[in-house]
């Protein structure tokens, strides 16, 4: 590890989550200037507040933080499901809500050991070891809603949130396996090492969450 022991290093998720986690921060009166929203830069330093934000690949902000390269993170509770990481998990953030779900196609007929395709291969394979059915996962990266409608898997496990993308596809929800939000989480070290910074950043976003409800 290098840097400023205090400056707090934050991992922000690029993307999906980004617009949202950044208005909330904001609402918080966390300092994320408005240019910070176009920029291709990766890490954007605001030493006036004591902060460091690290714009990451949402699937390895976990990671980051776990290796202690970031302090905190943002993350959505999908992907803190799929990568299990030895990280803190601190507040329900409130934001980006969806949920994991089975898909198919609506004539889906059982089938002994069918294959399942998603993004998510451990929360797919826990969900149907708990369901005690044999099924073969098929890991994909994107687009995992072609699966069932070109034959490569007979259902899905994948991300619902507005419901377009199935409607759009002909696909029907079969199952909802758990609700996501996004999540902030810590590293175990940084938590004791910066807890003041950690917990008083908590506290301004518990309550700007609280003012949202
Ligand atoms: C996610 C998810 C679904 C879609 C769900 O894909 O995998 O395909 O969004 O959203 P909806 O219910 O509002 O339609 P994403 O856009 O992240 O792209 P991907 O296909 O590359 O995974």
């Amino acid at each position: 590890m290098s840097g400023n022991r205090d400056i707090l290093k934050v991992a922000m998720p690029k993307g999906r989550i980004y617009k949202q986690a950044s208005r909330l921060f904001r609402e918080a009166g966390l300092p994320i200037p408005s240019d910070f929203d176009d920029t291709r830069k990766l890490i954007i330093e605001v030493p006036e507040a004591g902060m460091e934000f690290i714009m990451a690949k949402p699937v390895d902000v976990p990671t980051y933080v776990e290796y202690g390269v970031a302090d905190i993170g943002v993350v959505g509770k999908d992907v803190l499901m799929e990568e299990n990481k030895d990280v803190y998990e601190l507040l329900d953030l409130g934001i980006a809500k969806c949920r994991m779900s089975v898909i198919g196609l609506p004539d889906w007929k059982p089938v002994i050991n069918p294959r399942v395709a998603t993004k998510y291969p451990n929360v797919a394979s826990q969900y149907f070891r708990e369901q005690g059915q044999q099924v073969e996962v098929i890991k994909l990266n994107g687009s995992i809603e072609l699966a069932p409608l070109i034959g490569l898997a007979d259902r899905i496990v994948d991300m619902v949130e507005t419901g377009q993308t199935l409607r759009e596809n002909g696909l029907v929800e079969m199952e909802s396996i758990f609700g996501i939000t996004s999540r902030l989480i810590a590293n175990r070290v940084s938590y004791r090492m910066k807890n003041e910074a950690i917990q008083s950043l908590c506290d301004r976003l518990q309550a700007s969450i609280s003012a949202r409800v």
